[in-house]
């Protein structure tokens, strides 16, 4: 296993290049399983998650080709023959959720592994399931698996989520999208990952109103398979943010290109709190950071407010702050396991329930610490960046999934940062 080393690297300078939005790819990846043509994506992240799904399409008979150097990838589901994603694909990565929708809806059946636990919290898909029922598909929980189906196809209906999913609503934004009749989606999630999913549908001959809001409005094609056009995926929001962070922390100067300042409206504001300064011209951001950080106040929400997987990028922040912070985590029952990781760095940092408490500024001291999820890999690169000393972050296949060439694009700015291996 790999793990990285990283020596306290005070000052970074230059620019970084935002790669595309996993959690935008993901669904888009899915959404081919509703094309009669060859679908070719561009902008595409380079991680780990993105070829997982890849895999599970081409388990089930479809074919694709990658230029990573070009980050295209084109995916032909025509030749798909299996409807059964399996444990081992789905235990890797829960995601694979995203092609229950699709695939009931163009095939009338379906089999996916029940994700099981995450380290972030339990994260069920009784939202997905309800909803897919409501449209007529009859599902039960066999051995692990959900099996569902839907032998007259699924109809449009009113849904109306008890909370809001992100993949809940993409799930089924794509179900509906080959149902009969119209369906409706209230309490949808907003996020800019859903609403681009929406319009490149939208784009492909179905009807979708209401994109970018919480009630959806999907007139199906009542099982006609789309012509799904070339598109480029959206900058990733969530690994903008995270530089945007070490920049803050690092007391740095710091310019991105390819990234959508738009989708960073709640994030740029919490930093702006906090003493930095913005420069935006389109699609290029510049931060410059006060000399002395000032605390902060956060509640997790979804879009568009602050988001979940910015907590442990803030968290690490916080501890560089000039005071008390308080960051509260209301979506995840489990999202502060990168806490404990950082308090062997020297944070203090309380925790009570799903608030955090964290008071600056701390020193930090270089020592071997454990990645736990995706976002907590990130906040210990964060603190390792200003922590004396090194620190060797151990099992950063979870960072693999996420971020693109993330110690390429810091060493870039000047960060000193190794990948070995164990
Ligand atoms: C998506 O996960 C993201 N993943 C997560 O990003 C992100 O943290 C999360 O949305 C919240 O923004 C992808 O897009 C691939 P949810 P998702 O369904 O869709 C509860 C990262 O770091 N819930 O919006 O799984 C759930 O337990 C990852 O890139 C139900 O109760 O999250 C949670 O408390 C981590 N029943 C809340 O809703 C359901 O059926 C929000 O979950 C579904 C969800």
């Amino acid at each position: 296993m790999d793990y990285l080393k990283i020596k306290q690297s005070k000052k970074l300078s230059g620019t970084i290049e935002i790669s595309g939005a996993k959690n935008a790819s993901l669904p888009l990846i899915a959404m081919s399983i509703l094309a009669k043509n060859p679908v070719n994506i561009s902008n595409v992240p380079n991680v780990v998650d993105i070829k997982t799904l890849l895999k599970l399409l081409s388990n089930l008979g479809a074919s694709h080709s990658e230029d990573w150097q070009r980050h295209t990838i084109s995916i032909d589901t025509s030749s798909i023959n299996d409807t059964k994603a399996t444990y081992d694909i789905v235990k890797t990565m829960r995601a694979s959720i995203l092609v229950l929708g699709p695939i009931l809806a163009r095939y009338g059946v379906c089999e996916v592994s029940l994700p099981g636990g995450c380290a972030i919290g339990q994260r069920p898909v009784d939202l997905h399931l309800r909803a897919l029922e409501l449209m007529g598909a009859k599902i039960s929980i066999e051995s692990g698996y959900i099996h569902a189906v839907a032998p007259d196809g699924l109809k449009g209906c009113e849904i109306v989520f008890d909370k809001i999913t992100v993949t809940g609503t993409a799930n089924i934004v794509m179900a509906a999208a080959l149902a009969k009749g119209v369906t409706t989606i209230v309490n949808a999630a907003r996020e800019p990952e859903v609403a681009q999913l929406c319009e490149i549908l939208n784009r492909s001959g179905v009807s979708i109103k209401g994109i970018g809001t919480a009630v959806l409005e999907i007139c199906g094609s009542g099982g006609e398979l789309l012509n799904i056009e070339d598109f480029s995926v959206i900058a990733d929001r969530i690994e903008a943010g995270t530089y945007l962070c070490a920049a803050a922390i690092t007391h740095s100067k710091l310019t991105l290109t390819k990234c959508e300042p738009k989708h960073l409206g709640s994030v740029i504001a919490k930093l702006e709190e906090m003493g930095c300064v913005f420069d935006i011209d389109g699609d290029v951001l510049s931060i410059t950071p006060p000399k002395k950080l000032k605390p902060i106040k956060i509640v997790t929400q979804e879009y568009p407010a602050f988001p979940t997987d910015m907590q442990a990028q803030f968290v690490a922040l916080a501890t560089q702050a000039e005071g008390v912070s308080i960051i509260e985590e209301k979506l995840f029952e489990n999202r502060f396991m990168h806490v404990s990781e950082l308090q062997r760095l020297g944070a203090h940092i309380t925790l009570n329930g799903s608030v955090a408490t964290i008071e600056g500024k701390s020193k930090l001291s270089g020592t071997d610490v454990m990645a736990t999820d995706l976002r907590a890999s990130s906040a210990l690169v964060l603190a390792a960046l200003v922590a004396d000393g090194e620190t060797n972050i151990h099992r950063i296949y979870h960072l693999d999934r996420g971020y693109e060439e993330l110690e390429t694009k810091l060493i870039a700015v000047g960060a000193k940062i190794k990948r070995l291996k164990e």
